[in-house]
């Protein structure tokens, strides 16, 4: 996207939602998925972007301690990780980097499962720091690893909204439904979302939504929300070995205008006239970036 259209876009985005004053938390979203390889990383960083171009203010945690896919898939290269905050090295303003979009990243490195053992100082430390993330973004997606590990389990559970990522495909869905279930013993008042990705056209994607969602209804007596869908696009391939997001590089493309939908979609969620979207329901008071590793840490280290 062009420098000055980017501008316009952030003031007329602007003008719609109005800046947050200090002290409002940030909208906290964890992606997860039960298989590996569903399209997390993707989904989150051409989200982000989107919700960037409608001038919020976006972050991305990437706390996949496996391959680190959110920098690649931006072409960026971090050299320091949050484990170098653990450790003192860095402040978490000096490893946060700047994306397209003004989107800030934080790559995880081992520095997420070296929170179980920090001491005392060093957690105090790093909860300031988190605390002036809540106030400079609107929006953090905490893209996760594969699979129902424990540092996975502890974002999201801890985290008032869960974005489920699903294909189509049956062991895809069987891994998704084993993840939710979990969710919804262990985290009662998350809003869980489903995002069905790689799937032929919007009919599919509705139907494996509804297969999802009757299986947790009957089973689990818990309501999921429709995100909406993502078609399997080979642009999203074709950008991925050119180490781009393809929202940027393509931006005509089928997913791409999906991911615009689905942007949109979870925008109004949780709209009323006084948040634009962006408020978490935060039941216990403990909202933003701090409440959730607040509460990441205590079921971490318990
Ligand atoms: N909508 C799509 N259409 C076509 N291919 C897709 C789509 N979404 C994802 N892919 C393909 O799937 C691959 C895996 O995607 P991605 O890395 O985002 O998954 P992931 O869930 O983050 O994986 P992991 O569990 O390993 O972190 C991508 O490299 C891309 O080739
Ligand atoms: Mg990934």
């Amino acid at each position: 996207m062009h420098k000055d259209q980017a501008a316009a876009l952030r003031v007329l985005a602007s003008k719609a939602a109005p800046r947050r004053s200090i002290n409002q938390h940030c909208r906290v979203i964890v992606v997860a998925s039960g298989k590996g390889g569903v399209g997390k990383t993707n989904i989150a960083v051409n989200l982000a972007l989107a919700w960037a171009k409608r001038g919020l203010r976006v972050g991305i945690l990437d706390a996949d301690m496996g391959l680190a896919n959110v920098d690649l898939i931006l072409g960026l290269n971090p050299r320091c990780n949050l484990s170098h905050v653990m450790s003192g090295e860095r402040t978490l303003q000096e490893v946060l980097l700047t994306g397209p979009g003004g989107l800030k990243i934080i790559a995880g490195g081992s520095g997420v499962a070296e929170l179980a053992d920090i001491e005392q100082h060093q957690l105090d430390r790093f909860i300031d720091s988190l605390a002036e993330l809540d106030n400079t973004l609107d929006l953090l997606l905490i893209d996760t690893g594969a699979g129902i590990s424990r540092t996975v389990l502890s974002f999201a559970l801890a985290s008032h909204e869960v974005l489920v990522v699903a294909t189509p495909d049956p062991i895809s869905l069987t891994d998704a439904y084993g993840l939710i279930k979990v969710l919804a013993m262990r985290n009662h008042d998350a809003v869980l979302q489903v995002i069905v990705n790689m799937c032929e056209d919007d009919r599919s994607g509705i139907e494996v939504f509804n297969r999802l969602h009757s299986v947790s209804l009957r089973f689990l007596s818990r309501e999921l929300s429709f995100a909406g869908y993502v078609p399997r696009d080979p642009m999203v391939q074709r950008a991925v070995r050119e180490l781009r997001p393809f929202y940027l590089v393509y931006p005509r493309c089928k997913a791409a205008l999906a991911i615009d939908r689905v942007a949109d979609q979870l925008l109004s969620v949780n709209r009323d006239e006084a948040d634009n979207g962006l408020k978490p329901k935060a039941a216990d008071g403990l909202g933003g970036i701090t409440g959730l590793f607040r509460k990441m840490l205590h079921l971490i280290r318990q």
